[in-house]
């Protein structure tokens, strides 16, 4: 499906990041994967290799406009082009999540907005901008069910999620007259990644509860009565990545499996 397609995904070190990489890979695209720190990339993107696909890892900050500017420059003098730009940065969630809100500082509540939103945002502009000249492109990122439903104890995360479903739309409603499609997933929690064991082990802990009792807590609210695996949400991404997805644009797909009604 993404045969000779160029893609750049930003925070390709973590759990979405590197699944999504895998699967871009299994299609045919030729990778870029970066991140802050380069060994997980460069693990990702050796484990790409060694299954045949081509992958590059580079380290760049994905809130760092210098930085990203200069990435993508370097992948157009190698390539010509950028197809897919798919940002899965993910913020270490130490400092956004367990306080209640009347007890949060400002700079706690706005960390996460901040630094989503701005990483979204670069990312997506300095990608449109090679993009509009070949008039083709797709712009992704993830987001969570944060975004849509009222969640205790997770500070600035939901609105963080919301503004960046919101900048989907916005960015569409711009871009696709210049052929650019602008797209997110908004997966449900995925155990099998350290993100969602760190921020959920010590609640299922506090509650008396097992991680695995709480995992099966969870699974008890989407309709196939389980958690969605982290191969399921990537098999998505390539689709929507994908011409075959041409018709869709401007919207976050729902990959709750029915915790969340649209
Ligand atoms: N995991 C899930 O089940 C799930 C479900 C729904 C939504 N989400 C959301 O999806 C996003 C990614 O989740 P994940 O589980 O893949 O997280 P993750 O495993 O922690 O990966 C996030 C990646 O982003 C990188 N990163 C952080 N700041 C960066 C920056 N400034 N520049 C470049 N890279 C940066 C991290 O690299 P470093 O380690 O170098 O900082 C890390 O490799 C998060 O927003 C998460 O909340 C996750």
């Amino acid at each position: 499906m993404l045969e000779n397609k160029v893609a750049v995904i930003y925070g390709a070190g973590g759990g979405i990041g590197g699944a999504v990489a895998r699967a871009f890979a299994r299609e045919g695209a030729r990778l870029f994967l970066t991140g802050r720190q380069r060994a997980p990339v460069e693990a990702v993107a050796m484990d790409v290799v060694s299954g045949g696909g081509s992958a590059e890892a580079a380290e760049v900050d994905a809130l760092d406009e210098h930085a990203i500017h200069e990435h993508l420059e370097s992948i157009i003098d190698k390539t010509g082009r950028v197809d897919i730009s798919f940002n899965a940065v993910g913020i270490p969630n130490a400092k956004i999540l367990g306080v209640p809100l009347v007890d949060l500082e400002v700079d706690q509540f706005s960390l996460p907005i901040t630094s989503y939103v701005r990483s979204y945002f670069l990312t997506a502009r300095l990608a449109a901008r090679r993009m509009i000249a070949r008039k083709s492109g797709v712009i992704m990122t993830v987001t969570a069910l944060h975004s849509r439903t009222g969640l205790p104890l997770v500070g600035g995360y939901g609105p963080a999620q919301a503004a960046k479903e919101a900048l989907t739309r916005d960015l569409s409603v711009e871009l696709a007259p210049h052929g650019i499609r602008v797209v997110g997933l908004r997966p449900q929690a995925m155990p099998e990644t350290a993100t969602i064991k760190n921020a959920y082990e010590p609640r299922a802990k506090a509650s008396g509860m097992t991680w695995e009792q709480w995992q099966e807590m969870l699974a008890s609210k989407t309709h196939p009565r389980r958690l969605m695996r982290l191969e399921e949400m990537a098999s998505v991404a390539a689709f929507m990545a994908s011409d075959e997805a041409s018709g869709m644009t401007g919207t976050t797909v729902n990959l709750t499996m029915g915790s969340l009604d649209d």
